[in-house]
């Protein structure tokens, strides 16, 4: 068993899409462990994005994902990381797959509903900063 941790951005809470989306993940197998629905601070989110501190569109990034509420969650199954990403999608929601989320529901590279983890690290790393309370 592995777990990982994925995120439903602003763009998602606003469209109404929490509930599709984690039926996604349920309906695939992976079973939620954590969440919560809360506003980022300025502080979680630069924390969040610290590896793309230098890229052009770090300001953006860290203002939109603390634009709204968002819907953290610590998802657990065989593979977890490969397995929420796969539903995920493409980074860039025009090349995302269709029957993926992204490729779904998306039609802008900034505004792209979900984040999900990339490793077991980042996955450990990205729940201590917005989910402190979960120990994964
Ligand atoms: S990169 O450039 O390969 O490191 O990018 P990637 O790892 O695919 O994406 C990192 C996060 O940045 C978001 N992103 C962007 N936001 C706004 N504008 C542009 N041009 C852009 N390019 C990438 C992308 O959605 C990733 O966010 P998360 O939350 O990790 O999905």
């Amino acid at each position: 068993m592995e777990r990982t941790f994925c995120m439903i951005k602003p763009d998602g809470v606003r469209r109404r899409l929490i509930g599709d989306i984690i039926a996604r993940f349920e309906r695939k197998g992976l079973t939620v462990v954590a969440l919560d629905f809360c506003t980022l601070t300025q502080d979680q989110a630069e924390r969040h994005y610290a590896e793309h501190k230098d890229k052009p569109f770090f300001a953006e990034l860290v203002a939109f994902i603390t634009s709204g509420p968002v819907v953290p969650m610590v998802l657990e199954g065989p593979d977890a990381v490969a397995a929420a990403r796969a539903l995920i999608g493409a980074t860039d929601p025009l090349k995302a797959a269709a029957g993926t989320i992204r490729g779904d529901y998306g039609l802008r590279l900034s505004e792209n509903v979900i984040h999900g983890a990339d490793s077991p690290a980042s996955a450990k790393r990205e729940t201590a900063n917005i989910l402190p309370d979960c120990n994964i």
